[in-house]
């Protein structure tokens, strides 16, 4: 399960309203993955994970469009992070997944979780001063 913490906090309250929501929709699946050893849960798990996916696709364009409107830097090498974990996210085999439903979910969990995680830490992170020095909070 993912707990939020404050040193994930961006001091931008949208920002890190966005951020709660995405790691809530991934306990979410968390706790369908976790009962789908006694039940099938896969077509639970495919419609959550799409869910997340569609998301994590709104959260990245909110970021992006609110830092190239404040003119951002380092914005391309942001975009081609969250374009690459786009990439992977949607490159999931349903089919090898529905085979090793269990093992494949919380593989996958753990890699997008951890990779929310990281990101949020290192790269977005660079934006907090940024943003908040242009009066967003
Ligand atoms: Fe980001
Ligand atoms: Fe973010």
């Amino acid at each position: 399960m993912f707990n939020w913490k404050d040193e994930y906090s961006c001091n931008v309250s949208e920002i890190d309203l966005q951020h709660k929501n995405l790691f809530e929709l991934g306990n979410k699946l968390y706790t369908i993955v976790s009962l789908s050893q006694k039940y099938d849960r896969f077509d639970e798990i495919v419609k959550t994970l799409e869910e997340l996916r569609n998301y994590t696709i709104y959260h990245f364009e909110f970021e992006e469009n609110l830092l190239k409107l404040h003119g951002y830097e380092n914005i391309e090498e942001h975009k081609k992070q969250h374009e690459a974990f786009i990439k992977k996210v949607t490159s999931i085999d349903e089919e090898y997944m529905d085979l090793n439903q269990k093992k494949v979910s919380m593989d996958l969990l753990t890699f997008i979780l951890d990779w929310i995680g990281n990101h949020i830490l290192k790269t977005d992170m660079g934006y907090k001063e940024f943003l908040n020095n242009k009066g967003i909070y």
